[in-house]
């Protein structure tokens, strides 16, 4: 009996003491699980080098205040034991609905610890790991268990302890947008930018701390290797963001001074000692009571994701984040299909045009709980006199369809429809739109008809303004409605902030909001384009009809006083890690104040917006510039290429990248042998040695090149392009220069 103790013993001590080990399938990465004391910590290296020192892993609760009184909660953090370990092997490949490659390889090696908690009751947490080649992601599970059950998050503190001060590619951390510039820095200097790096004038700001900063977040470490840091499936919990632990840090949540809506966080808890310097510590989003979550076990964290290679090509190839999420839940996905469209839509964004029909009426009141002699009913508004700027007109949506049947785009979305734009971007107000009543000049059944008749179908605009509620005590009317009429997308928005008062857009509930919506879409075999929306984590592989998501600064900023040529070169390493952005590319009337009284312009020439088909990877792409510009001779071979360029993909090549430098990639058309090359640079222009190797040997074809003429610039010459045709082979060269702010785009079609 004493030898079997001390043999049991013996069988359990590596587990209390030793660190778990596992390796990446090629064994370039090596993860390692350890306790610290009762703390547990991990690690990562990547080809022997060092990419997150030991980090601590843990939850802050909250005590639930209907708990009985000094019944302080017990946080995840510390007193913890291993009570087990597996490790385990998975290798599949699938096929995305669409996607930037026909197969994804989902090949990794796992390692699942079992913790033990010891005090008051016993808890139970798993901490999953999943290691690829090219990164890591882990997640804390929440096993069903009697002394876990219901629990509030006060704050995840996951730690990510980086090995020096990386040059990063950040923006400055915010509950509500991520409308931001992307700043560069050092890690270091990111307290001292932050104040400046904030759009206070978005429609909803609300940073947290001087340090915080937003995932996904690109960084370099000064001897070249590539770390990227965010998340994947955040489902049923709140969008985790990093605050940088600094030498000025006193308490993680300190508030600013100037945020319009800064929630007020409740006093930061007492603290342990703070963790070395350029230590990340997650932060997630609070929602209207300050609490970070509300869990019930069996649940789960999202995956909490590291990206690392030592090329940064390797950053934009990796399917990490995508195979981290769980297949596809819809049983058919027929009805999805990648999607060209242009809009009623640019002229508004501009200032040319409204959205709303009248200026006469104050304010509308709509909504199932105005009282009925306060509502506006649809016929009120034809007795209002029209303001002859509202752009959603039968006639000029009868031009957009007309252009696009023309054209090879398959969708025409219009903005302004329906009633409710006169006073929709009030702060507090609920009952906004009803999603259902077209204003006067807006047609909706003889339109609809006229653009199937073209082969061309209307996209469906629902801006929420925020007024999540009232939103979905609409859905199903406004889907029905979508259903009737012969609609199959839809782009939604959130702008201001989010009503009822006090939550954030990147909360636990908007985040189940948003996937309430797409999960209802799905039933109505609708796809969803979100603006404004939580930033995404991948979710598009469960439900590949969320076809895109805005969730960063997209291209309405060229008309609010420009993005910066570099922009386009970050957001493939940052915002596109978690799914595609709907970007809106393709304004080739760079100078906006030819044609409006907007004195902003467009920081890239003429194939620098081409390039970005190519280079913002979207199954939904827009040809957002008007039917007029594109018509127009001097731009009309130019919007060749917007013509042929598809968006749907067998097959992508990384070629050139560098983050806010340069990407170029190569891309094979869905079913064809036709390639498709884009390239986009900064403001310092690029030179590219094309090597055609991709194509396939022995093979012809016909190479359509748009390039920036010798003397383009963003600045001074945008509008100066040059269109080439050659005859091009496998094993060739093209040898291709880039302007200042611009790029190149190149439809490479087999004989
Ligand atoms: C902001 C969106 O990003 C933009 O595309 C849209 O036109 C406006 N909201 C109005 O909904
Ligand atoms: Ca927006």
């Amino acid at each position: 009996m004493k030898r079997l103790f001390w043999q049991i013993l013996f069988a359990l001590l590596p587990l209390c003491a030793a660190a778990q080990t596992i390796q990446s399938p090629s064994g370039q990465l090596t993860l390692t699980f350890s306790l610290d004391g009762t703390r547990p910590q991990y690690a990562l290296t990547y080809k022997g080098r060092d990419v997150i020192l030991p980090s601590h892993l843990g939850l802050e609760l909250a005590r639930d205040k209907h708990a009985s009184r000094g019944m302080e909660e017990t946080d995840l953090i510390d007193g913890f034991a291993i009570e087990k370990t597996e490790t385990s092997t998975f290798d599949e490949t699938w096929q995305p609905v669409w996607g930037e490659t026909r197969d994804i390889r989902n090949h990794y090696n796992e390692l699942a610890v079992t913790l033990r908690q010891a005090g008051a009751g016993e808890r139970i947490l798993v901490l999953r790991f999943r290691l690829y080649d090219d990164g890591l992601g882990f997640r804390y599970e929440f096993p069903s268990q009697p002394d876990l059950n219901y629990f509030l998050i006060q704050d995840e503190r996951t730690e990510f302890r980086m090995t020096g001060d990386h040059t990063a590619w950040w923006l400055p951390g915010d509950y509500d947008t991520q409308e931001q510039q992307t700043q560069e820095s050092r890690l270091s200097e990111i307290r001292a930018r932050f104040h400046d790096a904030v759009n206070w004038g978005n429609s909803s700001v609300a940073v947290f701390s001087p340090t915080g900063v937003q995932t996904a977040l690109q960084m370099r470490t000064a001897d070249g290797l590539y770390i990227n840091l965010h998340e994947a499936a955040c489902v049923d919990y709140a969008t985790m963001h990093l605050e940088l632990v600094d030498p000025q840090t006193t308490a993680l949540t300190t508030r600013l001074q100037g945020a319009s809506n800064a929630y007020t966080p409740p006093p930061a808890p007492a603290r342990a000692p703070l963790p070395p310097p350029f230590t990340f510590v997650s932060h997630l989003t609070p929602d209207a009571t300050g609490l970070k979550g509300a869990m019930q076990t069996p649940c789960r964290s999202p995956w909490r994701t590291v990206i690392v290679s030592d090329d940064a090509r390797d950053m934009l190839s990796s399917n990490l984040i995508l195979n981290l999420n769980e297949p596809c839940a819809l049983d058919d996905v027929s009805w999805i299909h990648p999607t060209k469209y242009c809009g009623v839509w640019w002229e508004m964004i501009v200032g040319k045009s409204a959205w709303n029909y009248t200026d006469e009426l104050p304010s509308v009141q709509l909504g199932l709980d105005t009282p009925p002699d306060f509502r506006l009913a649809a016929f009120d508004f034809r007795r209002t006199t029209p303001n002859g700027r509202h752009a959603a007109n039968n006639e000029k949506v009868r031009r957009y369809i007309d252009f696009a049947a023309r054209n090879g785009l398959q969708q025409v979305l219009v903005e302004g429809w329906n009633v409710g734009w006169e006073d929709w971007a009030n702060r507090w107000k609920r009952d906004v739109f009803d999603f259902q009543t077209p204003y006067p000049d807006f047609d909706l059944q003889g339109l609809n008809d006229y653009a199937h008749s073209k082969g061309v179908r209307l996209m469906m605009h629902h801006e929420t303004s925020s007024s999540t509620q009232n939103y979905e005590r609409y859905l199903e009317d406004a889907y029905a409605l979508m259903n009737r009429y012969g609609y199959d997308a839809v782009k939604s928005g959130y702008v201001g902030d989010i009503i009822p008062r006090g939550d954030h857009h990147y909360s636990q509930s908007m985040n189940n909001h948003y996937l309430h919506c797409v999960q209802q879409a799905a039933r109505h075999h609708i796809m969803v384009n979100a603006h404004e929306a939580t930033r995404p984590t991948g979710l598009c592989r469960t439900y590949p009809n969320l076809v895109g998501n805005e969730s960063a600064r997209g291209t309405e900023y060229e008309a609010f006083g420009g993005n910066r040529p570099d922009h386009t070169c970050i957001l493939p390493f940052t915002r596109l890690q978690g799914g595609p952005m709907d970007y809106t590319p393709g304004i080739l009337e760079t100078q906006l104040s030819t044609w409006s009284d907007n004195t902003s312009w467009v920081r890239t020439t003429v194939c620098g917006q081409l390039a970005l088909y190519l280079t913002m990877y979207s199954p939904l792409q827009m040809a957002a510039d008007l039917p007029e510009h594109y018509e127009r001779p001097d731009l009309a071979p130019a919007f060749q290429f917007i013509r042929d360029v598809p968006c749907d993909w067998d097959d992508s090549r990384y070629l050139e990248a560098e983050p806010a430098d340069y990407i170029t990639v190569a891309r094979r058309q869905k079913g064809s042998d036709n390639w498709f090359v884009g390239s986009k640079c900064d403001e310092n222009g690029h030179q590219t040695t094309l090597k055609l190797d991709f194509l396939q040997p022995g093979r012809t074809y016909d190479a359509t090149i748009y390039t920036d003429a010798p003397d383009a610039h963003y600045q001074h010459n945008p509008k100066a392009y040059n269109v080439t045709r050659k005859t091009v082979r496998c094993g060739q060269t093209l040898k291709l220069t880039s302007a200042p702010g611009g790029g190149f785009a190149v439809s490479i079609i087999a004989r």
